[in-house]
């Protein structure tokens, strides 16, 4: 069938809006119409070259969706349903599924690492019949997308196609870290670093385990208002302060933060997190550098100061369960996701929403189907 879809062909280049060729879903295949798709950061950093994806390409992997029709041998959905799309669809057997680490799936990656889908071909052309990559087993940027059975998370109808997208990536990534990871206790001090779509969502999940301090770290200072109605209790900018971890120790009785949530995927922020945790606690990097980009600590700092570094990668637990966990606490008004939608737009503005993520916008921009 034909559908429309942003299309990348070069890097740095916007997205080409046009009509794409989708194949018919084939084994444990699913073809879905897209209800709403978030505008990730990830998204914009692949644009740009980050992790070198295959090209052409059709990004996007914060997504909802309604279930169209089904390849052989689907059991999980059918047709009518609305889903979530998980971008890390996990093959349930493999060592690290085994191991309960459904993100490290053996299967998924070898298939994300070489933009097909799991038997090692694409399902997308061009009308001229050239191969187009997948996107981690996403590519929301179209209307229509065959995506593997295993991605496909079914969702109560009621969840607004615009809330069920920003669960797919940015909320579960963020909150999982605050959760799962970092594993906030009640009463503790938390510090995190970059309040974008992915920070604002650790600050969230921080929130519900109730620490005592919540210090929200971003160089861009109209992140203090946004982070605040969040629920931060400080606010530190880079910029303004002569070194980071001592400002977070001076807020924390001279000793540094139980935990540290780093979203920004700036190495200089990842080193000010390690720095800004208390002996003994918590770092949790969960935003991702250029792959050619390092860190250094001090060597003698790693035994002596007894820190746990806990890498954090879609929330580091189950993210099937968790999409199910969080949409639990948003029902029982316990998240306040609606806070996190800001403007709305059709797929004909994607490069709009690249440019306004670019410039730092307070909330998620997320592309809305008809
Ligand atoms: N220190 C603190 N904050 C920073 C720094 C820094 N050195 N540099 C940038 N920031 C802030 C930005 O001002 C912005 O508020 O980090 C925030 C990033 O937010 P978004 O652009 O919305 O990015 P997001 O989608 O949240 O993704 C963050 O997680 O999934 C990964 O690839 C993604 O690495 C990216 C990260
Ligand atoms: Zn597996
Ligand atoms: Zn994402």
């Amino acid at each position: 069938m034909r559908t429309k879809a942003a299309v990348l062909y070069a890097i740095n280049e916007p997205l080409v809006i046009e009509e794409v060729e989708i194949g018919d879903p084939k084994d444990r295949e699913v073809l879905v119409r897209m209800t709403a798709t978030g505008v990730c950061r990830s998204d914009l950093s692949a644009a740009r070259g980050f992790g070198r994806p295959h090209l052409p390409v059709i990004l996007g992997h914060e997504a909802a969706a309604e279930v169209v029709k089904c390849g052989p041998g689907v059991t999980r959905v059918k047709p009518g349903d609305r889903i979530v799309l998980s971008w890390s669809p996990n093959c349930g057997h493999c060592f690290y599924c085994l191991e309960a680490r459904p993100t490290l799936c053996e299967v998924y990656t070898e298939a994300a690492g070489v933009g097909t889908l799991w038997d090692g071909t694409s399902r997308i052309r061009t009308p001229g019949g050239d191969k187009i990559h997948h996107f981690s087993q996403t590519s929301s940027f179209a209307e229509h997308m065959v995506v593997p059975e295993a991605g496909c998370v079914p969702i109560h109808p009621d969840i607004p196609a615009s809330i069920a997208a920003l669960v797919g990536c940015a909320v579960t990534t963020g909150y999982g870290a605050a959760v799962n990871d970092a594993n906030v206790r009640a009463g503790t001090n938390v510090a995190i670093w970059g309040i974008g779509g992915v920070g604002l969502n650790a600050l969230m999940g921080a929130k519900v385990r109730g620490p005592a301090m919540i210090i929200a770290v971003d160089v861009n200072p109209e992140k203090e208002a946004v982070a605040k109605r969040f629920g931060a209790t400080h606010f530190v900018n880079p910029g303004e302060v002569n070194d980071v971890p001592e400002a977070i120790r001076a807020l924390t009785e001279g000793r540094g933060a139980d935990y540290t949530i780093e979203c920004s995927g700036r190495p200089e922020a990842i080193e000010q997190a390690y720095h800004s945790a208390r002996p003994a606690g918590t770092v949790v990097p969960v935003g991702e550098a250029r792959k050619e980009e390092t860190v250094t600590f001090p060597a003698r700092l790693l035994p002596d100061e007894q820190k746990r570094i806990v890498g954090s990668y879609y929330g580091g637990g189950v993210p099937e369960r968790d999409f199910h966990q969080i949409l639990g606490l948003y029902r029982r008004g316990l998240l306040d996701l609606d806070a996190l939608v800001g403007e709305t737009m059709p797929l004909d503005r994607i490069n709009d929403g690249f440019r306004m993520l670019d410039e730092g916008v307070e909330t998620r921009s997320v592309v809305v189907f008809e």
